[in-house]
């Protein structure tokens, strides 16, 4: 290992803890076995890492936890320098002590710095399964199920055992109906984000309720399950704009998609098995900077390219994905 990276730039969350603008993602996209994705781990935070985006449906939690307690006893990192997020999954809404109990339990710690309600349903489906599965037992969201499960958040927040609580896959109006109710307020948002898919507005809601959004798919999943293709999709690392740019400063265009993502004000999470990958999308953030007009012109790669639609979730009578995103 040669150089460890440093200077990422850092967000104050709105509990006062600093996150840092660039985590590793851990989603193995049913393509990255446990085993890879933890041996990114430890690469990656030896080689300057700070942040893990985890979550318990990734299946990965516990070769994850076994890799953290290998760097905290070689003295690589201390454990409050690290910020590590876990997920409760959607078959968990009604336990979701539990879920975070088991989270810490794999994850080897005892508290974890930012939990999320994974998504704002209760619907259920298997890891791996195919595009055209559906839950019959799925529902819309509901404002009471939801902060049922919020409460359960508030009180690990109280007991120290999740340092600050986020929100993941919300809409503006969903955010709308749920804020006014949260005693505990999220501190962040985690959302679908690449210049084809730049989410403006929910982007802006959640900045002016000091809410720090973290785009998940920064480069646009190019390894995503078959069940988040569809027609129609865009390949962020194809479009114009951002293979212009790239080209001008001479990197992948994967990496013009993290620096765009920071410089807008998001913290990302991309996702990576591979050394030189990884290393490049945290070492971009802390040298050449984008222009004004680099910017500019990445704005205009918005497609509304969403692509993780989520029709799995969809419960009977619902058809079109779009239902979720209401
Ligand atoms: N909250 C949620 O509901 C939610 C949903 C989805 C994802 N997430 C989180 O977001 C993370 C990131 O999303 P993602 O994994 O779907 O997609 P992503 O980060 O947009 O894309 C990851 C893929 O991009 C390629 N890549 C990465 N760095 C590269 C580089 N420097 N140069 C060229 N190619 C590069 C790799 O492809 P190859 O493997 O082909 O090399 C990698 O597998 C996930 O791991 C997960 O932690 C959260």
């Amino acid at each position: 290992m040669s150089e460890i990276i440093t200077g990422v730039p850092r967000y104050k969350l709105n509990t006062g803890a600093m996150m840092p603008a660039v985590g590793l993602g851990t989603f193995g996209s049913d393509k990255y076995t446990p085993e890879q994705i933890s041996a990114a781990v430890l690469g990656a935070v030896r080689s300057g890492y700070r942040m893990l985006d985890c979550a318990s449906v990734y299946q990965n939690e516990d070769e994850i936890g076994r890799v953290l307690k290998e760097l905290f006893s070689e003295g690589c990192v201390k454990r409050e320098d690290m910020f590590i997020t876990s997920k409760v999954w959607n078959d968990q809404h009604r336990e979701v002590i539990k879920a975070c109990e088991k989270s810490l339990e794999d994850l080897g710690l005892s508290y974890i710095d930012l939990y999320f309600v994974h998504w704002p349903f209760p619907n259920y489906h298997a890891p791996g399964c195919d595009g055209d599965s559906r839950n019959p037992d799925s529902k819309p969201f509901s404002v009471d199920e939801f902060m049922d499960t919020w409460r359960q958040c508030e009180q690990l927040y109280d007991e120290g055992r999740i340092k600050a609580i986020g929100m993941s896959n919300m809409t503006v109006s969903k955010l709308e109906s749920v804020l006014p109710l949260c005693r505990i307020k999220p501190a962040a948002l985690e959302m679908e984000c690449h210049p084809s898919f730049q989410q403006e507005e929910l982007f802006e809601y959640a900045k002016a309720h000091d809410i720090v959004p973290i785009g998940f798919c920064p480069i646009g999943s190019p390894s995503r399950p078959e069940r988040d293709r569809s027609e129609g999709d865009v390949a962020d690392t194809e479009l114009e704009e951002v293979v212009k740019v790239a080209r001008d400063h001479n990197v992948h265009p994967a990496v013009i998609c993290i620096k765009w993502a920071v410089q807008r004000g998001l913290c990302t999470i991309p996702f990576s098995v591979k050394e030189p990958q990884y290393i490049s999308n945290l070492k971009c953030t802390t040298e050449d900077p984008l222009t004004d007009e680099e910017m500019e012109l990445l704005k205009k790669a918005e497609r509304n390219c969403r692509l993780v639609k989520g029709q799995v979730f969809l419960w009977p009578g619902a058809t079109d994905w779009k239902e979720l995103w209401k």
